[in-house]
């Protein structure tokens, strides 16, 4: 394009000179001087547009050979050689482009091994106690275990595993749900207050069980359009989890408040905190911490917070999780009214 305008120029130029001389509106040396001057400067001008638009046509070719040349990785690497202003910032503008890909795709990769992982993790868990319940229940059919104590202590453990498995599979079916988007909210005006004593109700007796201080404030005026069931579900997963991670002793705080235009509910517990690195994955399907790849009998399979972020945004809320304290606070941020 420099090139052929400056041949438009220079030509048009020319032409018009040479259309006064022959009208011979000026003759003699005048004549020639203004002949050669043009003739010179035309010249001078084509030479400098044509290396000009050389080396635009090199510099873009090299961008676009460095496009072509991204690896499979994703990342965008500039030409070597300096760019002209305008395509540096082309460069740049891909050079972002190509990294906002690649942190999409290694996302996207890492939501995928959690996935195989779980499936891994979940035929493992419960393929485990089955193996278990089945010895029992052989054992007991075969009238290998046969004084009373041995097959109450049996029948005990028995359901036991069952309620765990139950309470897996159903998770597994309420994420399912959840992720296919067949989730149906009943929503209607519900009070945080009732449904944090609900809750808090619920969980008393694992409370009491691992010596953990259970407290809630709540202000009972605290109107929300939401799906009661769902809501205290997800509520539960996070107040469990609080327990579970808070020493014998400890306190786990569940506060529901409102400001405004939005209603705040959260649950701080004793855990220690939670790794800062860890604190972006907590909610990931199957993330079940570094120390717990292989679970104790009553590890969970990483799904409670991705249950609760789930059904918080089909609420059209948030979820979230920071240090704090003695330990983290996660935290549920519902908008007050609906429309
Ligand atoms: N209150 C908490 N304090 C410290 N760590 C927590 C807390 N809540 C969750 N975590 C960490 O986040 C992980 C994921 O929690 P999540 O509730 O999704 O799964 P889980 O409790 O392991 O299993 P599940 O809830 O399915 O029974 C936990 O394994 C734990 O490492
Ligand atoms: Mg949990």
């Amino acid at each position: 394009m420099l090139a052929v305008v400056a041949a438009v120029t220079v030509s048009a130029t020319l032409a018009g000179v040479v259309a006064i001389t022959l009208a011979m509106v000026i003759e003699g040396r005048p004549k020639n001087i203004v002949l050669t001057v043009v003739a010179i400067g035309g010249l001078v001008g084509l030479g400098v547009a044509l290396v000009n638009a050389r080396t635009v046509v090199r510099a873009s070719r090299s961008l676009v050979t460095a496009v072509e040349n991204v690896p499979p990785s994703g990342r965008f690497t500039p030409p070597p050689n300096p760019l002209p202003a305008e395509l540096r910032t082309i460069g740049a503008a891909l050079e972002q482009a190509y990294e906002r890909l690649r942190l999409g795709r290694e996302r996207e990769r890492a939501l995928e091994s959690a996935r195989r992982e779980l499936v891994a993790w979940v035929s493992h868990d419960l393929r485990t106690p089955l193996a278990g319940m089945r010895a029992m229940v052989e054992a007991l059919e075969d009238g290998v275990a046969d004084d009373p104590e041995t097959v109450k202590r049996y029948h005990v453990q028995i359901r036991v595993e069952v309620d765990r498995l139950t309470g897996m599979v159903e998770d597994l079916f309420e994420l399912s749900r959840i992720h296919a988007g067949s989730l149906r909210l009943s929503l209607a005006r519900t009070g945080l207050g009732d449904l944090v004593a609900d809750t808090l109700a619920a969980v008393e007796p694992l409370a009491r069980a691992e010596g953990v201080r259970l407290s809630g404030e709540a202000d009972p005026h605290v109107p929300v359009y939401a799906d009661a069931g769902q809501l205290g579900r997800a509520v539960r997963n996070l107040v469990v989890n609080a327990i579970r991670h808070t020493p014998a002793a400890g306190t786990v705080l569940v506060r529901a408040a409102a400001d405004g235009t939005a209603a705040r509910l959260s649950v701080l517990d004793g855990c220690g905190g939670i790794p800062e690195e860890d604190l972006p994955r907590v909610f990931d399907v199957a993330f079940r911490g570094e120390a717990a790849r292989t679970p104790g009998p009553d590890g969970g399979a990483g799904l409670g917070l991705a249950i609760a972020r789930g059904i918080v945004e089909a609420h059209d809320g948030e979820i979230g999780v920071a240090n704090e304290g003695p330990g983290c606070r996660f935290t549920i941020t519902l908008p007050l009214r609906r429309a």
